[in-house]
């Protein structure tokens, strides 16, 4: 009786420790995956997707959007810390081949039901995402960031946090953006630095209302 009793037990344990071991080892795998990542000179730094991704958590963000997604290594940071805040990222990518090689690299990961990556110019894309958003990267073509945030901007959350990559190296080229975000009476604005590995940052703005 009590050897059934004990083989019932295990036997209704047996799935939650499955479950616990796999998300171990999901956590395990990201992290190894992310460290042996191919990254090239279009890749954010590690530093810098560290900061995205506390920002979400912290946040609690629930819908963001990347502008411009290369091969996914912030993809794949955003999209760790959406999964844990149980929110959604769409990244929008120009470029056919880096939206698949993305699209793969978060399946890889198991990212693909957290990740959706939109193929398409932003300037086009950006007006047709439906919905409310909460969190912001742009991370594609300098010139166009004010662009970007002003296609975003109706729907825009209060409260939602922009960031925007790029903005010590690329300062001119996006002159009209960092003078948006940093006069503007609708953003509270700091640039940082997360990484040391270029010499650069990124803006961080709040939107107030
Ligand atoms: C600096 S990389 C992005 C890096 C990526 N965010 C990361 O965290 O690794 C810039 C990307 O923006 C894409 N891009 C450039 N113009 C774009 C546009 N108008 N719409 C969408 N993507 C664009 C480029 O093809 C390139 O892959």
């Amino acid at each position: 009786m009590t050897k059934t009793y004990l083989f019932i037990a295990l036997a209704a344990c047996l799935p939650c420790m499955l479950a616990a071991d796999l998300a171990i080892n999901s956590t395990e795998f990201r992290k190894s995956f992310l460290e042996s990542f191919k990254r090239d000179s279009l890749s954010t730094t590690p530093g810098d997707a560290m900061m995205l991704r506390i920002l979400i958590q912290s946040l609690g963000a629930k819908r963001g959007v990347e502008v411009g997604v290369a091969h996914g290594f912030g993809a794949i940071n955003m999209g760790i810390g959406f999964e844990r805040t149980g929110g959604h990222l769409y990244s929008v990518e120009i470029d056919p081949g880096r939206a698949q090689i993305s699209r793969d690299n978060l399946r890889k990961v198991g990212l693909e039901k957290t990740v959706t990556v939109v193929e398409g110019d932003a300037l086009k894309v950006l007006p047709t995402l439906d919905g409310q958003f909460d969190f912001v990267f742009l991370d594609a073509l300098k010139k166009d960031y004010y662009e970007y945030l002003k296609l975003l901007e109706p729907k825009l959350k209060r409260g939602a946090v922009v960031v925007a990559d790029n903005v010590i190296v690329s300062q001119k080229a996006m002159a009209d953006f960092l003078q948006y975000v940093e006069t503007s009476r609708d953003y509270e604005t700091v640039i940082i630095r997360a990484s040391m590995e270029k010499n650069d940052g990124m803006s961080v703005s709040y939107r107030l209302r």
